[in-house]
């Protein structure tokens, strides 16, 4: 297994070209299953999650190609509709299967997810939402066997809690429902709606757009004629080298993103003491005179999203004061704490809130990756801790983060890959 090796306490500098998202790329990957024609898809990031996700729509019979962040695919010849547990089992996100093929196949057996190391992740929420489109859905020997022979048929979905895979599946299984489908208390986050203006300019009539309410008219089985598209940046890798940036203390430039989409991430970095020269498509941070603690309560977009929240704790260790960190949406999202701690931080913990105490020294150490957040985390501490800090079982980080040591080294950090 490989491992990172960090020498901190080096400023950064320089810039660093953002890759296309993940959480973006796998809807839209799984979206192909309802195109009647082969698509490319551009500034999709080569990251292990895509790669499982690919693997897993080969197997089901899709064709494709993957260079260059280019993939071409042609999932209009898929002949089996078993996603099964060795490869569901690697990526939750597999999930996002499910609409698609029952919308396109009238039945599937796909794999529960499970849990993972930040929560126990249920579906029900798109398991009730397709029985209300006319599914019948039965659990069985830990697959979803999910049947709708006569096709689905549009409902109104009042989600008792904001899903954004659960927003994901409904919105690509209404696309190809008969009638319409509405859908309240929908998730909003950018990767939803390029998803929504992927299935719209298809031809699929949505209305609403970014609000909380969308109306889908689906073709009632029609395959969509999908066109080629451009993947959006990732906002939470844009926001981790914010925090590389911040944590260094150092003025660094982020290209290609979009700003607007980290709009709760910039505000809370200049609440912290941190501002920004930005432009349309790249944004300069500028370095703090003091770093300031904060408040930090992790909501859906377009609030502090979950996915920065790790981060954000470990750069909070070097702020002058107390910060305070509320994780709402996963249960167990905290697994990097213990490792922080172990590097000198002094961050308490009271049920799903943290208190940070800033301003510490952290000392390098041997530290262990438990998801892909927290793991970011630790190299986040790594370039601002005294000495070397290896991060061991970075298979987590490889997950969602593209050329994740290249773009360190660009940007100055002493970063090494090794192995065990
Ligand atoms: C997506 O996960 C992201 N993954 C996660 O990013 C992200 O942390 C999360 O949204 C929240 O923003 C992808 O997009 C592939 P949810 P998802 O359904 O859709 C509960 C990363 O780091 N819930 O919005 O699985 C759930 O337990 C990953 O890239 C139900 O109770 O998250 C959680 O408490 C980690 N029942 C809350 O809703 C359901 O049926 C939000 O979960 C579904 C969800």
């Amino acid at each position: 297994m490989d491992y990172l090796q960090i020498n901190g306490g080096k400023k950064l500098s320089g810039s660093v070209k953002i890759s296309g998202a993940k959480n973006a790329a796998l809807p839209l990957l799984a979206s192909t299953v309802l195109s009647s024609k082969p698509i490319v898809i551009k500034n999709v990031p080569n990251v292990r999650d895509i790669n499982t996700l690919l693997k897993l729509l080969s197997n089901l019979g899709s064709k494709f190609t993957f260079e260059k962040n280019r993939v071409k695919i042609d999932s209009s010849c898929i002949s089996s509709t078993m996603a099964n547990y060795d490869i569901v089992k690697t990526m939750r996100a597999s999930i996002l299967t499910l609409g698609p093929l029952l919308a396109t196949f009238g039945h599937c057996e796909v794999s529960l997810p499970g849990g993972c190391a930040i929560g126990q992740r249920p579906i029900d929420l798109h398991l009730k939402a397709l029985e209300q489109m006319g599914a019948d859905i039965e659990i069985k020997q830990g697959y979803v066997i999910a049947k709708a022979p006569k096709g689905l048929k549009g409902a109104t979905i009042v989600f008792d809690k904001i899903t954004v895979t659960g927003s994901e599946n409904i919105i690509m299984a209404a696309a190809l429902a008969k009638g319409k489908t509405r859908i309240v208390n929908v998730a909003k986050e950018p990767e939803v709606i390029q998803l929504c203006e992927v299935l719209s300019d298809a031809g699929v009539n949505i209305e609403g757009i970014g609000s909380d309410e969308i109306i889908i008219s689906g073709t009632d089985r029609e395959k969509l004629p999908m066109k080629n598209f451009s993947v959006i940046p990732d906002r939470i890798e844009a926001g981790t080298y914010m925090c590389a940036g911040a944590i260094t203390n150092s003025k660094i430039t982020l290209e290609e993103i979009i700003p607007d989409h980290l709009e709760a991430i910039m505000t809370k970095l200049e609440e912290m003491g941190f501002s920004f020269e930005t432009n349309k498509n790249c944004t300069t941070l500028l370095p703090a005179k003091k770093i300031k603690p904060s408040e930090i309560i992790t909501t859906e977009y377009p609030g502090f999203p979950t996915d920065m929240q790790a981060q954000f704790m470990a750069l909070m260790t070097q702020a002058e004061g107390v910060s305070i960190v509320e994780e709402r949406l996963f249960e167990n999202r905290f697994m990097h704490v213990s490792e922080l701690q172990r590097m000198g931080a002094s961050i308490m913990l009271r049920g799903n809130s943290a208190t940070i105490q800033g301003k510490i020294k952290l000392y390098g150490a041997d530290v262990m990756a438990t998801d892909l957040r927290a793991s970011s985390a630790l190299v986040l501490a790594g370039l601002v801790a005294e000495g070397t800090t290896k991060v061991h079982r970075i298979y987590h980080l490889d997950r969602g983060y593209e050329k994740l040591e290249e773009k360190f080294k660009g940007l100055g950090a002493d970063i090494v890959r090794l192995k065990e």
